[in-house]
């Protein structure tokens, strides 16, 4: 079942709203990280930044195939190889990926899901101890130029009680400021 209000504007300007190298890079997910899955790749605009920095694979699911193709033409055209783009519905199936077995997952512009917790509580089954799950959403402001409506946006402490709620640690020194238009939260499987 796709996300509530999770279509996409054109390329040109979804990608207008971010510098995912310096997004990564301000979660600390700019070196050590093995392998990532990141929950709706949309058209790659962190995928590509995140397989520069894996040296695993990155997982790239989304249920919309046309997304999906977009992403392994990106990558075959920048000589990237260790990105996996697969068409799946991580609501229904959940993401296929065996537990305990990435370093970082991210849920990037998608925790309007009606199941924010399912969401994460996935997340944390596949994260290995210690694994780091990096959220960003649009700031809770109606003047932003996209987002999802102001009734099913997620405010920044909804997204911190949701992930202590499937089990994660939070700590106030991560949350972040995204300019333009974006928070982050940075939280972590606890040491099992
Ligand atoms: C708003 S976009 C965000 C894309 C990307 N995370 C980013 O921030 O650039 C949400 C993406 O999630 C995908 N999506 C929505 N529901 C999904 C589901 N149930 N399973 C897999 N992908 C889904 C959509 O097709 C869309 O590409």
């Amino acid at each position: 079942m796709k996300v509530r209000d999770s279509g996409m504007p054109d390329e040109e300007m979804w990608s207008g709203f971010f510098d995912p190298d310096k997004v990564l890079a301000i979660f600390g997910l700019d070196c050590g990280i093995q392998d990532l899955v990141e929950f709706g790749c949309g058209y790659g605009t962190f995928t590509l930044a995140a397989a520069g920095i894996a040296s695993g694979t990155v997982h790239a699911l989304d249920i919309e195939p046309e997304m999906v193709d977009v992403v392994r033409q990106k990558c075959r055209e920048a000589d990237i190889v260790n990105v996996q783009a697969a068409v799946r519905d991580f609501v229904s199936e959940g993401t296929g990926l065996a537990d305990n077995s990435m370093d970082a997952a991210l849920l990037f512009n998608i925790l309007h899901h009606e199941e924010p917790v399912a969401l994460m509580k996935e997340a944390f089954r596949v994260l290995k101890s210690n694994g780091m799950l990096a959220v960003i959403h649009w700031n809770y402001d109606p003047t932003t130029p996209r987002g999802p409506a102001m009734e099913i946006r997620p405010r920044p402490e909804q997204c911190i009680n949701w992930g202590r709620e499937a089990g994660f640690r939070f700590n106030e020194r991560n949350r972040y400021d995204l300019p333009p238009y974006h928070y982050g939260l940075l939280f972590r499987k606890p040491f099992t």
